[in-house]
């Protein structure tokens, strides 16, 4: 399973690059403007700079157009930008049709905004590379995100599409764990539940245990 961080911030995907276990990031226009990064050239460079930091990994870029020739101009320049970027993509008509433009063209998109099995199969048949069903905006509407995942699996594998199954907007450890049971390709989160992956009592209470008797045996040995 690809780990991908959600967010535009740098600090934290240099964190989690230093790691070792980032496979990705994904941004989108709300991200970007919570880093505070607005105007063409400063969100260009931006995507430069995350690429520079995920030497390897897929970076996500979003298009702000809703419109067929406004999201290829877009997509075609951020694609242009770095190896490394994704063009991302909203789950519309205008949308499926880019995503159709871009994968004949040999440019990777991510399908976003998807919120049901429905969606995620035209995804698929447009060719986009990643697709990405919002698990915990699905569970903010009491409907049940990773069952989302579970439908794309089967539909996904019944055929043989090659999209990546992109579990976004996941918000905490266990949609990671769900995710990975039911066997997403991808999952992107923020740090904080990537970070609470490592979490355990029983680590903490091991590890001080064998701290605690290995300085007593040195004591006692002096
Ligand atoms: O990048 C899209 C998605 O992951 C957004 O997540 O937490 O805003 O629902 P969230």
């Amino acid at each position: 399973m690809k780990f991908f961080i959600d967010t535009a911030n740098l600090e934290q995907i240099r964190e989690a690059q230093d790691l070792g276990i980032l496979d990705g990031v994904t941004t989108n226009p709300s991200l970007m403007a919570k880093e505070g990064i607005s105007g063409h050239d400063r969100v260009m460079k931006h995507y430069v700079d995350i690429c520079e930091i995920c030497v390897d990994g897929d970076v996500s870029a979003e298009v702000i157009a809703t419109d067929y020739d406004g999201i290829i101009r877009e997509g075609e320049a951020l694609a242009a930008l770095h190896a490394n970027i994704v063009v991302k993509v909203p789950m519309i008509k205008e949308g499926v049709k880019a995503i159709r433009y871009f994968s004949d063209k040999g440019i990777r998109t991510n399908c976003t905004l998807v919120f049901s099995a429905g969606q995620a199969l035209l995804a698929a048949k447009a060719g986009a590379s990643y697709v990405s069903p919002f698990i915990g905006r699905l569970d903010d509407v009491s409907t049940d995100g990773v069952q989302l995942i579970e439908q794309i699996r089967l539909i996904y594998d019944n055929y043989g599409f090659n999209t990546e199954i992109l579990a976004a907007s996941v918000r905490h450890p266990m949609h990671i764990i769900q995710c990975a049971e039911i066997g997403a390709d991808v999952m992107t989160g923020p740090l904080s539940a990537i970070l609470a992956l490592l979490k355990h009592p029983l680590t903490d209470h091991g590890l001080a245990q064998f701290l605690a008797d290995h300085r007593k045996a040195a004591d006692a040995s002096r």
